[in-house]
């Protein structure tokens, strides 16, 4: 039995943000619980009155609402902790020791709280980082022993919660490729409910470990009390969700522990991801909107900058093109009034030519046939037509008919005694070996190298894992985990020498959207669907979670609409286009320049701005949703029509958001189709207050299937 210190009395942690409180208490005994999670009490010295522990059994000290439930002694519930110390015993505690806030700035803190067990020299920190204006918080944990010999951790959750209510709404996402973010809300049962990924590379692909529990009802946009939370973390990742006799939740998030016990040593410690929460009592949309203020601030690149209109020639060319075809393009990118030609797939690769997905992947060198010039001339002939040059880039994976392959055999993960198993022609780089992620860095540092004035990359990741093994590690039980530290690693050795420079996380879609990845990344591809129909239903579920500057909308020839409809679905985040300009109707290009120039005048209120989700394409025949400046005095609303049954359409007028009511606003349709002349009489001024109240009317309908209004004080 080692000495550890007993805490003489009860000792209540509030950790506190504008609106809401998250408050912790450890009993007389040293255990740890949350007592409380939700809007903040207006009497701080109340939260002493909260009660305390939730009982497990007929004994008060086990308690259901452990901070950070450990196994093997007292809990018989899922833990957030499991391991096997180093003389084989199972059996873990954890008490409170000592805690301690920092202020990391005027608007941000940090408390540590150390637990320990009473048995083993085993300790556990919990981190809450917490961000006052935004009302977020990120949890993780740090896990430390100085045994003997070394102990190995089973489970290793980042964040262990409690909500108490009396009913639990469950929105969770599903999805494939081409069908991300689809979401399903459904009352939680007794017993647990697991979200999980187990494919190591896209971890979201099938699940999204972004999620939102409803306490009581279904919070609706503007109410009902809503829980956010999200792991940033790329690999596989596990969520638990408990619903106890109690009727209260538990809620256990983390790296997935599936085949991933850790081995670790005395000495050293194992810090967890970070899960991310919010929470509103007013609503999914206030939520949104404070995760979204969040990301821009504090973990996207860039966040709150500027981004580009990009030109890209993925769908234009597939991977059929030269250097002349290119130069074509990229006249049309200035043409269309673009900053920017992204350059796909396709361009690397000679003894296996990357002419299609299966080979030549892993070669990073310009198809001599397809670009005899190299890069460097295409990047000068942007420079000289005025526009920048990006480029696509693979780096994590080769295809197995590739030179790279031929050299390095032992670079990919694969079963040493396994016939290899392909997802779209493809292996993943065992990224756990440092030679590994030194050529991945190199990839990205050469192009830089060879063209300073390179000015985005689209990075993409298209296989999971299958075979997980690395012929680098000796414990395969660590490689999910070495993979994703290899991956950070790339990552931020790459932002430590280009800091600023767009990139794009792509993951043949969005198989790769969390908020660990995005704080390398400037923006996210949310799909390869852009068939504006089902866009607008992957842009509307990613905007509860994600800004609009992060998430790039191509207009594209997918879907039946016309290009009117598509751009104005794409505006409604960071608009890019990949059609082939040259064979545009002249209307066609003149509206899509015209969108543009619109665009560049109110991106600032689309990439900064407060979103406010004003009628759900889940619910209607149309959606509609807007965007208004800080100042509330301009903004714009986008209306699309989702149904095409007969006489679909707005028939009554849209209440909007977020307007001060006592100002005057006028409302003018924009991205008009050349020659079509608007319904909106434009003239016309409404109090902020009517507009709140009554509403507007934009007349969205089979004939007008888009309509983007734009919105000012009129003084
Ligand atoms: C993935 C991406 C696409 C495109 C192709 C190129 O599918 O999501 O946008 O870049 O790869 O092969």
């Amino acid at each position: 039995m080692i000495p550890h210190p007993s805490v003489a009395q009860e000792t209540t942690i509030p950790i506190l943000t504008e609106n809401n409180a998250l408050v912790l208490r450890a009993g007389k005994n040293g255990d740890l619980g949350v007592i409380f999670l939700g809007r903040k009490l207006s009497n701080a010295a109340e939260y002493d009155e909260v009660p305390g522990m939730f009982r497990q059994g007929d004994d008060y000290t086990n308690s259901l609402n452990a901070a950070y439930t450990p196994s093997g002694a007292r809990n018989l519930l899922e833990p957030a902790i499991t391991v096997t110390h180093s003389d084989g015993n199972n059996s873990l505690d954890l008490r409170y020791v000592s805690h301690r806030f920092t202020k990391v700035d005027e608007n941000v803190s940090l408390l540590s709280v150390e637990l320990k067990d009473p048995v083993y020299h085993f300790d556990v920190t919990l981190f809450y980082k917490s961000y006052y204006r935004e009302d977020v918080i990120e949890q993780w944990s740090e896990i430390r022993h100085r045994e003997k010999g070394n102990v190995l951790l089973q489970k290793y959750a980042s964040a262990n919660l409690y909500l108490k209510g009396d009913r639990y709404w469950l929105k969770q996402y599903h999805g494939d490729w081409a069908r991300e973010m689809q979401p399903e809300e459904s009352q939680l049962t007794h017993g647990i409910k697991t979200i999980d990924s187990k494919l190591g590379t896209r971890a979201n692909l099938f699940q999204s470990s972004s999620f939102m529990i409803s306490l009581g009802t279904p919070a609706t946009e503007d109410e009902g009390a809503v829980f956010y939370g999200s792991l940033e973390y790329s690999g596989n990742f596990r969520v638990d969700l408990e619903l106890d006799y109690l009727n209260n939740l538990r809620i256990i998030a983390g790296i997935n522990n599936y085949a991933s016990a850790y081995t670790l040593k005395p000495g050293e410690s194992f810090v967890t991801p970070v899960f991310l929460y919010t929470f509103s009592d007013k609503g999914k949309g206030v939520a949104s909107r404070q995760l979204q203020r969040w990301a821009r601030t504090y973990k996207l690149v860039d966040g709150n900058g500027d981004r580009q209109v990009l030109l890209n020639n993925w769908e234009a060319t597939y991977f059929d093109f030269n250097e002349t075809r290119l130069a074509e393009l990229i006249k049309d990118s200035k043409k269309l009034g673009a900053d920017l030609f992204l350059l796909d797939d396709g361009w690397f690769g000679n003894k296996y030519p990357r002419n299609d997905d299966r080979a030549g992947l892993g070669d990073w060198q310009e198809n001599k046939i397809k670009l005899p010039n190299g890069i460097s001339s295409l990047v000068r002939e942007a420079q000289n037509t005025g526009v920048k040059f990006g480029i696509w880039i693979e780096p994590e994976m080769v295809n197995p008919k590739s030179e790279f392959y031929e050299k390095h055999p032992g670079w990919v993960v694969k079963q040493p005694a396994r016939a290899e198993h392909y997802f779209r022609n493809q292996l993943v780089l065992d990224l756990s070996n440092p030679e590994v992620q030194d050529f991945v860095f190199g990839v990205v540092d050469h192009l830089f190298t060879e063209n300073p004035t390179l000015a985005y990359i689209k990075w993409d990741c298209n296989a999971v894992i299958y075979n997980a093994y690395s012929t680098h590690l000796r414990n395969q039980s660590h490689f999910y985990i070495e993979y994703v530290r290899g991956l950070y690693r790339v990552l931020e050795r790459i932002r430590l020498k280009y800091p600023k420079v767009p990139m794009m996380l792509c993951s043949g879609g969005g198989g790769r959207v969390d908020y660990a990845a995005l704080k390398y990344f400037t923006e996210f591809w949310p799909s390869d669907n852009t068939d504006p129909a089902e866009r607008i239903f992957i842009q509307w579920e990613y905007s509860y979670f994600y800004p609009a500057v992060s998430s790039s909308n191509h207009v594209t020839d997918w879907g039946k609409q016309p290009v009117k409809f598509r751009t104005d679905v794409a505006m409604m985040g960071k608009l890019g286009f990949d059609i082939v300009v040259s064979k545009l109707s002249e209307n066609d290009l003149r509206f899509c320049q015209e969108a543009i120039s619109n665009y560049k005048s109110l991106k600032d209120i689309i990439w900064h701005g407060d979103q406010y989700r004003l009628v759900s394409p889940w619910e209607s025949e149309f959606a509609s949703l807007m965007y208004i400046n800080p100042e509330r005095t301009r903004g714009v609303i986008f209306n699309y029509l989702v149904s095409s049954r007969y006489g679909s359409g707005s028939k009554l007028p849209v209440k909007l958001k977020g307007l001060d009511p006592a100002r005057k606003y006028r409302i003018r349709e924009i991205n008009l189709y050349p020659g079509i002349s608007s319904l909106i009489e434009g003239e016309k001024s409404y109090s902020g207050d009517f507009l709140m109240k009554v509403g507007f009317n934009p007349q969205v309908n089979s004939g007008r299937t888009s309509v983007v209004l734009q919105f000012e004080e009129v003084l």
